[in-house]
């Protein structure tokens, strides 16, 4: 069965509560639950990566190249400056899709510069909790097409 990690990196362990108006009040366990039950829908496995510290993301990312076939991926603050999270998607060498839940490109300006975007297939931005479903579903379209 094809394995998807979904790594998610600084302060996401507080959605629900942090910034309600910006990332809504769905909690990450919710949306790891509802990613669940899409996955068995989907006929894929998941298995899920929270943290803050950009060392340990990397060393999940680095774990997900040899154990997963593709990564869904919410850097954070991450995102916008971390040359070293870019270069550990790379060099997993599996297909990465990019997730946030805010639309990066409609807030302060340094948000719109995503540095490990080009390491990924693509991004969703701004479809909330949403686009982490959006962005599984991408991730098992382009295996199942890899395969054909
Ligand atoms: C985020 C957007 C980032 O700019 C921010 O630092 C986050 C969350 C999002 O999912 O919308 O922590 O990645």
């Amino acid at each position: 069965m094809r394995r998807v990690v979904i790594v998610n990196g600084p302060n996401l362990n507080l959605l629900g509560t942090r910034e309600p108006d910006v990332y809504g009040r769905t909690t990450l366990a919710e949306i790891e639950a509802d990613l669940v039950r899409l996955a068995e829908m989907l006929g894929v496995q998941v298995s899920f990566v929270q943290s803050n510290h950009e060392g340990e993301l990397i060393d999940a990312i680095h774990a997900a190249s040899s154990e997963a076939d593709a990564l869904v991926v919410n850097p954070g603050a991450f995102t916008h400056y971390s040359y070293a999270l870019r270069d550990a998607i790379v060099a997993a060498g599996i297909p990465a899709v990019e997730v946030h839940l805010s639309n990066i490109h409609a807030r302060e300006d340094f948000r719109s510069v995503s540095v490990t975007a080009p390491a990924c297939i693509g991004v969703i931005t701004g479809f909330g909790p949403r686009s982490y479903a959006l962005a599984l579903r991408a991730a098992v379209e382009i295996l199942e097409e890899a395969e054909r």
